[in-house]
């Protein structure tokens, strides 16, 4: 496929961890290169039955041979992505551009605190407030950083050196559409753009060299945090459908509300997406889990899919039937 970009649809939280962790395996991406907010995100990905909940790291790293790179328009927090990087073991592939921002104590005190905290509700990991003192331009970057010497790169000439030899490249964005500065739910929102435009800036990659934007949709809506959600259900409503979850930063229960068409058309076009990846379809239709063939779902799933086709005009080329890597339907070959 070349480059693609993964960015999700919705407020975040649809998947993009699981989905990238397989199309790094299958696809044997050449490069993941992390775009997006910075350790505000949590990725999740489940490998034979092991949880890793990433907040820095790149959801391909199940790929062994993957190069993990984080572009110059992340913020960092060097703690956690070391801690991260020696955790999992990806330290000798992971490289950092020499421009990505430093998160500092004084930032994530003041993401605690005041507005942030009381009225936009952030994660409280001084994303933020390092995104705004960058535009200040006093920020250290990741070339001020003894710590990270070794692990320097120019993300921009790597990815686009590795797309002139014709490998797989994936940006990986973070957030969701509509949590974008720009496009989203202004102020109950992220500190940046977080569409597939915005993860393409991130990395260095020009927008004439992007073949492929799947944008992840799951199956109903979560929001983490307070600003509008259409349709939203109650908290005892959301436990009973199975809907119920828990924010992977910062424990916090995530509103939910049914799949909404309209917004998905939206983040379409924002996104210029080519694709959909329809996440946790074995939450709506319990049957389909683990399914991993089109013709095992059952018919009320393959109702949802074809209506959710027919009203953005994109194939869903990928559908997610479970937490595990391997727990989707890949119809892209068919
Ligand atoms: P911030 O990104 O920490 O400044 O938080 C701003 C808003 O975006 C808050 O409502 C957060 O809950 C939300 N948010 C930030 N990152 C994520 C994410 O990765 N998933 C879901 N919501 C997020
Ligand atoms: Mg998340």
């Amino acid at each position: 496929m070349g480059c693609t970009v993964v960015v999700d649809g919705f407020f975040g939280d649809g998947g993009k961890g699981k989905i990238i962790s397989y199309l790094a395996v299958k696809d044997r991406l050449s490069i993941c290169a992390r775009a997006g907010g910075g350790p505000n995100a949590g990725h999740t990905v489940v490998r034979e039955g092991k949880v890793y909940k990433l907040r820095m790291i790149p959801s391909a790293f199940t790929y062994e041979k993957c190069r993990l790179l984080i572009g110059p328009g992340v913020v960092i927090n060097p703690e956690i992505l070391l801690r991260e990087a020696r955790e999992l073991g990806v330290s000798d592939r992971l490289g950092v551009d020499r421009q990505c921002a430093i998160i500092e104590r004084r930032h994530i005190e003041a993401d605690s605190r005041g507005h942030l905290k009381g009225k936009i509700g952030t994660t409280g990991s001084g994303t933020g407030p390092c995104n705004a003192e960058r535009a200040m331009r006093t920020v250290r970057i990741a070339r001020d950083l003894p710590e990270l010497r070794e692990y320097l790169a120019d993300v921009p000439l790597e990815v686009n050196e590795a797309l002139d030899r014709g490998e797989e490249v994936l940006i990986e964005g973070t957030q969701g559409t509509f949590l974008s500065l720009y496009h989203g739910t202004y102020p109950y929102v992220t500190s940046k753009d977080v569409t597939a435009s915005a993860a393409c800036a991130d990395v260095g990659v020009g927008p004439t060299r992007v073949d492929e934007v799947i944008l992840v949709l799951k199956a109903y809506v979560t929001r983490v945090g307070p600003g509008e959600l259409p349709g939203e259900i109650p908290w005892e409503e959301a436990v009973r459908r199975g809907w119920a979850e828990v924010a992977t930063v910062t424990g916090r229960k995530r509103r939910a509300a049914p799949f909404n068409f309209g917004l998905a058309r939206r983040a379409v076009m924002l996104n210029g997406a080519t694709q959909i990846a329809l996440t946790k379809v074995d939450i709506l239709y319990p049957e389909c889990r683990g399914v991993r063939s089109y013709r095992e779902l059952t018919h009320g799933a393959r109702g949802f899919i074809e209506k959710v086709e027919d009203e953005l005009g994109l194939p869903v080329t990928l559908i997610g039937t479970g937490p595990d890597l391997w727990e989707v339907v890949d119809r892209r070959e068919a």
